[in-house]
């Protein structure tokens, strides 16, 4: 029996020193320890011998029993120490590899000349508003002196919400003088940016969603001298020292006397090259003294007062500003065109 118990001593520290992972210690566990494992067989057989024998064999077994519990113990501790160790192997980060560059956006070219502009009108102590597109009639047309019939508020030009066309997506960032006029201090100074919507097909130049940047001084002894000198300040600022303008009559409801302002070629310089169709120059605005009538409609006494207004295309800014030869390019947010800026 004493060689039978030792057989088993050896197996089974063998054994254990050999197992690969805790499930095949409690294997072993169960082989040699468990209720019909090997030692438990032995042990049935202790009746077989004599009284003094009892004891030792018991005692023997007891020790066998307790040395592989121990070594099963130690052998566990290892094998999970080495199996965190593996697994942080396994896990561990290589931070020599290069990474995966993440890409970041950048600002819209629009939105540069946007911005440039802002800063170049709160430098001169201009409020920036903001304001609804979907606008009312009232403040589109009738408050900026386009009544009933203007050919503006016909329906094949403007996107109207209601049969009865008072309200619609405003055309022009024009209300925003009239929601100026009706909710600040004199003296106003204001620009305002926004987007615009009229019927207007796609094609190089025109789109049926732009912005507009509009712009607005009311105050005492106002004068259109004022107006050039700001625009002109403006320009050169954007396109360089030096840029030419040219001033047109024009007409528009809201402004008396009006005109259109327009930039040197920065193809041509002013020659005339397809950029300009010619013309050596480029429409960049329209302007003009704020008609006394709109005064008066928002409560401003024109003999007291005096005022200037513009509105910017923000499109044909930014095209002149980067050199941009089509208007779609801006709308199309295809980034092979949006990085260059
Ligand atoms: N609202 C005019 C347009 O859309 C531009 C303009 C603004 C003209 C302010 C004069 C004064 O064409």
């Amino acid at each position: 029996m004493k060689e039978q118990l030792e057989s088993i001593r050896r197996q089974a520290l063998d054994a254990v020193a050999a197992a690969a992972d805790p499930a095949q210690l409690e294997e072993l566990r169960v082989r040699f320890l468990g209720k019909k494992g090997e030692l438990t067989a032995v042990l049935k057989q202790m009746g077989k011998l004599s009284a003094e024998e009892r004891p030792v064999m018991g005692q023997i077994a007891n020790d066998i029993r307790a040395a592989i519990e121990s070594a099963m113990e130690t052998a566990k501790k290892e094998l999970v120490a080495k199996a965190l160790e593996q697994r942080l192997l396994d896990e561990a980060l290589d931070v020599t590899v290069p990474g995966k560059e993440a890409k970041i956006g950048h600002r819209h070219p629009m939105y540069i000349a946007l911005d440039e502009i802002k800063e170049i009108f709160i430098g001169m102590g201009f409020t920036v508003l903001d304001g609804p597109e979907v606008e009312l009639a009232e403040l589109n047309f009738d408050r900026l002196n386009a009544e009933e019939g203007h050919p503006s508020r016909d329906w094949s030009d403007t996107f109207y919400f209601d049969t009865d066309s008072r309200v619609m997506l405003r055309s022009q960032t024009s209300p925003m003088q009239v929601r100026a006029m009706d909710t600040m201090e004199l003296p106003i100074r204001i620009i305002a940016p926004g987007r615009v919507y009229r019927k207007d097909e796609v094609d190089a130049t025109h789109s049926p969603m732009f912005h507009q940047v509009e712009g607005m001084v009311i105050d005492k002894n106002v004068t259109m001298a004022d107006l050039k000198g700001t625009l002109n300040t403006v320009v050169e600022q954007l396109y360089g020292k030096g840029t030419k303008t040219r001033f047109r009559p024009h007409h528009f409801p809201f402004t008396e006397p009006s005109c259109e302002m327009d930039v040197q070629c920065h193809k041509c310089g002013g020659v005339g090259c397809p950029t300009c169709k010619g013309e050596g120059w480029i429409e960049l605005l329209g302007a003009g003294m704020i008609h006394p009538r709109v005064l008066e409609m928002s409560g401003i006494d024109p003999n007291e007062y005096s005022g200037w207004a513009f509105g910017i295309g923000l499109e044909r800014t930014a095209m002149r500003r980067f050199k941009i030869a089509d208007l779609r390019l801006i709308f199309e947010n295809d980034v092979r065109f949006l990085e260059q800026f």
